[in-house]
């Protein structure tokens, strides 16, 4: 049998590059399922529901893009908008789950969440700006957020992106303990917040995109477009 070292160069150079591609392939399969799997994890803990972080991932690629963000961005921010709130898992059940106001020190505790995000996706290869993303999540605009009371260019703008359809969705999305706001709601108050906590550029993007599709958004949020509080 021909060994690679009885080959020609020139075809050599293409086995060698052939093999390079597929061990890419494999760590992108790799990488793929890792995000699933802690994807599943923050389900488990029904921390994040799979519907809510894959409309998250959507819809932060497609506001992405209409801001021209580069392709090589998406993939980021895809992730980021998936796992975010991973962090929440080092949150003690008691203080997740707690249906009256948070204590300080609870509250303290809670907004660690986006530093264990980060904490954990830095870990894996690759996931760089990911992570970076997940720990200014909740940033705002203006300066008064945390972790790092970043303001506006300062935030990174996958965390921007992330941060406005997160907040978006969570108004729109029925709970045990209320019901979804109606869209025009949800858009007053992401308008009425554009240039404090959020960025008035991915807002003006956002509302765009979902001014056309409302309905499509509510149907998968199991919300109608006029559920009030
Ligand atoms: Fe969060």
């Amino acid at each position: 049998m021909e060994t690679l070292g009885t080959i020609p160069p020139e075809i050599a150079g293409n086995f060698d590059w052939l093999r390079v591609k597929e061990l890419e392939e494999q760590q992108r399969s790799l990488l793929r399922s890792v995000v699933c799997g802690f994807n599943q994890l923050l389900d488990l803990r029904d921390l994040n529901t799979g519907i809510h972080s894959t409309r998250l991932a959507e819809w932060s690629v497609r506001v992405a893009r209409k801001l021209g963000l580069p392709d090589s961005e998406l993939y980021q921010l895809e992730v980021a908008a998936l796992l975010h709130d991973i962090g929440k898992i080092g949150i003690p059940d008691a203080i997740l789950r707690k249906e009256g106001k948070l204590t300080d020190d609870e509250r303290a505790l809670m907004n660690k969440h986006p530093e264990y995000s980060w904490s954990i996706l830095r870990l894996f290869p690759g996931f760089d700006k990911a992570s970076l993303y997940a720990l200014h999540h909740h940033e705002s605009f203006d300066g008064h957020g945390y972790p790092g009371g970043l303001k506006g260019d300062e935030i990174p703008i996958g965390s921007r992106i992330v941060s406005v359809i997160d907040a978006y969705d969570a108004m729109i999305s029925n709970r045990c303990y209320r019901k979804g706001l109606s869209h025009e709601e949800a858009v007053r108050r992401l308008s009425a917040g554009s240039g404090t906590q959020f960025d008035p550029s991915v807002v003006r993007a956002f509302l765009e995109i979902a001014g056309k599709e409302v309905a499509n958004v509510f149907a998968a949020t199991g919300a109608s477009p006029s559920a009030v509080i």
